[in-house]
């Protein structure tokens, strides 16, 4: 993992950054903390499809999982946000997260001796916007995952639970049959690019097209990567399809009649157990060690 100058790691600013996590005194009603929507136990996602804000306000996106997220080249589904650290004003800010401002967090981080000694400690100044957003951003920088059945089996380990069906529910994702690998691709299964797939006809929640209003991006969203994706049901920006089963069909189905929709969907015709093998591959991602790591625990 590559971490930018100035915010190199060290043991100090992951420390302090982990704190912040799990510390609901980031929200305006000191109930909510970056942990309530990104849960360890859900390799950093949430279980509901929209997580509820500080004052139990309903959010408009299912929380995505933080699994490897310092790899990501941009952040959010819409793609709207450059940097880690500037990721972390958007849930302080946003009126259906922490509904919050940094300059007040601030203010009140230098009155605990805890948060000012650390602060000084990690990066010599006091707890202001400038640590507050590398702290995080450099905890966040060390949720790596790499170690799922998968990873085992195509590292030639022999313990790797990786049987016949995972074996064909690999090939048949990486396959030009079902083209889920034109997308989901490369080490964390995301080409980084933004893809309509054909969820609706019509789109409540427009994705990139909000930021860049061109008409071209109406339905698209940043192609999520699919590591431990079997602990960050439900599944898609908003947390439509409940199980993995549900969204084999839908790719199954080649995806609504939407005009963005990719020329990679199309109806695939698969039999029961290819079905069942593409989801025993896509359970095959799942690293046990990374949601069981103590140090990322609160
Ligand atoms: C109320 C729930 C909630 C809270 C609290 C929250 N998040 Fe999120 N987080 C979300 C949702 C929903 C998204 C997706 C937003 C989008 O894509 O438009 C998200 C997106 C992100 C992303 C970008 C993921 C990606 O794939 O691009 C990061 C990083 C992140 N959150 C970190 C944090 C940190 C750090 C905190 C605490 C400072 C935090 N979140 C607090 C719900 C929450
Ligand atoms: C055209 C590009 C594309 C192709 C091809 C594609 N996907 Fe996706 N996939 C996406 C995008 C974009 C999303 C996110 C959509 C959203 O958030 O609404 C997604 C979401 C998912 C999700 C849910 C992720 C989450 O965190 O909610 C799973 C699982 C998934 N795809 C599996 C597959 C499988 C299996 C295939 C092949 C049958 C496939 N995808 C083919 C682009 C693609």
């Amino acid at each position: 993992m590559e971490f930018p100058d100035g915010n190199e790691y060290t043991k100090a600013r992951w420390e302090l950054g982990k704190a912040l996590f799990y510390d609901p005194i980031l929200s305006k009603s000191g109930k909510t903390s970056c942990s309530s929507c990104h849960k360890t136990e859900f390799a950093f996602a949430d279980n509901a499809a929209l997580s509820l804000g500080d004052e139990n306000q309903e959010g408009t996106s299912n929380s995505p999982t933080l699994t490897n997220i310092g790899y990501n080249p941009y952040f959010t589904r819409a793609g709207g946000v450059p940097t880690l650290e500037m990721q972390v004003l958007v849930p302080i800010q946003e009126h259906n997260e922490f509904n919050n401002n940094i300059v007040f967090i601030a203010d009140t981080l230098k009155k605990i001796p805890f948060y000012e000694k650390a602060a000084q400690y990690a990066y010599k100044r006091d707890p202001d916007a400038f640590v507050i957003t590398r702290a995080l951003a450099n905890f966040e920088r060390t949720l790596i995952s790499g170690n799922s059945e998968y990873d085992k089996f195509i590292q030639g380990k022999s313990e790797a639970k990786f049987g016949a069906s995972e074996v064909r529910g690999m090939q048949l994702f990486m396959s030009d049959k079902t083209n889920c690998s034109s997308c989901h691709s490369g080490f964390n299964f995301s080409n980084y690019n933004f893809e309509n797939n054909g969820l609706y006809e019509q789109y409540n929640e427009s994705g990139r097209f909000r930021l860049t209003q061109n008409q071209e991006d109406i339905g698209k969203f940043k192609v999520p990567t699919l590591r431990n994706i079997a602990f960050t049901a439900p599944y898609m920006h908003d947390g439509s399809l409940g199980t993995l089963e549900d969204v084999v069909e839908h790719y199954n189905s080649g995806g609504k009649n939407q005009i963005n929709k990719s020329s990679f969907l199309k109806p695939l015709n698969l039999s029961n157990q290819e079905k069942a093998d593409l989801v025993a591959f896509l359970r095959s991602l799942s690293d046990l060690e990374f949601i069981n790591k103590k140090d990322f625990k609160k």
